[in-house]
């Protein structure tokens, strides 16, 4: 009798350290999540993820609720405009960022683990990623960045001519002071250009943003063309960053286009640019 209550009291003190030690692990890859998304999706979704513009909101997105065969396939593989985070991004990291997605700012969808990131890596032929707990040794391959003419373009880029020694000079004296000289960012304030995704969008979203500005940030538009392909050209191409260099020809474009994004322009959308 009185040992069967000893028992019963350690077995619901073992089952309550269980529940933490679960509890810890999940608030773990909860937190490794949110800061995935924060990182490597927010610039485009969104931080609470409405999206906007050409980007899509994620709250209450059927393909983010729905199937996770069919959801993973978008971080692992990109679409249109959107990278693939499969070269940077391993199993657990893709796994938590999207549990992420589907389970906040009211998604109510079911977890996604490891085994079913990697299973869908599989299915789709993707590039097994990098190893965990490891700086990935290639960024990701940019899908469609600079090629908007070829969607289906795996390759890198062309090699394009552009002057690192400018783009380095024009780097120091107008973005360095809040994008950090190794492209750092401060955190809460300027976001860090080193392994930033964005960067590896179509050429002209990226151009865009030094040429009109954006909240919190002043526009460039002062610059010549080639300063402007020169510095673009400079943060896609350093600290770890492998989106390729863009053409004066696709700053001009820029210039000449409208200052705004707006969602129906061809201009800024993938693979209808000239
Ligand atoms: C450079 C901008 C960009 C970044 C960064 C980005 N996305 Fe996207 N995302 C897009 C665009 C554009 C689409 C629409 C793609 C299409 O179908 O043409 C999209 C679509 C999606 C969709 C499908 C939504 C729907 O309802 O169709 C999901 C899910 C998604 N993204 C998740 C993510 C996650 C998770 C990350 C971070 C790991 C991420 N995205 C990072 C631009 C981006
Ligand atoms: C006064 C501070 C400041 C300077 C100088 C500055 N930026 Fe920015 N930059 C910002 C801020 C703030 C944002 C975020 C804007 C937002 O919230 O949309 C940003 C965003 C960006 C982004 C988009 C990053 C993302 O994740 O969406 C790029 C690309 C960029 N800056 C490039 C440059 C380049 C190139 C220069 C120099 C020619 C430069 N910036 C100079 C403050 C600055």
């Amino acid at each position: 009798m009185h040992d069967l209550q000893v028992i019963r009291r350690r077995l619901r003190a073992v089952a309550l350290l269980l529940a933490v030690v679960a509890w810890a692990f999940a608030s773990a890859a909860a937190a490794q999540g949110a800061e995935i998304y924060e990182n490597q999706c927010a610039t485009c979704h969104g931080p609470s993820g409405e999206g906007g513009g050409a980007f899509p909101s994620l709250v209450g997105s059927e393909v983010v609720l729905g199937d996770a065969h069919a959801l993973l396939a978008l971080p692992l593989q990109g679409a249109g405009a959107m990278p693939g985070f499969a070269t940077t991004l391993t199993d657990a990291e893709i796994a938590d960022v999207s549990t992420y997605v589907r389970t906040s700012w009211g998604n109510d969808a079911g977890e996604i683990d490891a085994a079913t990131v990697a299973e869908v890596r599989d299915e789709l032929g993707a590039d097994p990623g990098p190893e965990p707990a490891e700086e990935a040794e290639e960024p990701a391959e940019p899908e469609d960045a600079d090629e908007p003419d070829d969607a289906d373009a795996e390759e890198a880029p062309e090699e394009v001519e552009w002057d690192a020694e400018l783009g380095a000079q024009v780097y120091g004296a107008n973005c360095a002071a809040c994008h950090g000289v190794e492209g750092q960012g401060v955190p809460g304030a300027f976001p860090a250009l080193a392994g930033n995704a964005f960067l590896n969008a179509d050429a002209p979203f990226v151009i865009h943003v030094p040429m009109y500005g954006r909240a919190g940030m002043p526009a460039f538009g002062g610059l010549s063309d080639e300063e402007m392909a020169a510095v673009v050209s400079y943060m896609r191409t350093s600290w770890g960053n492998d989106a390729g260099a863009v053409t004066v020809e696709q700053v001009e474009e820029v210039r000449d286009g409208p200052s705004e994004i707006d969602p129906d322009d061809p201009t800024f959308r993938p693979g209808a640019a000239n």
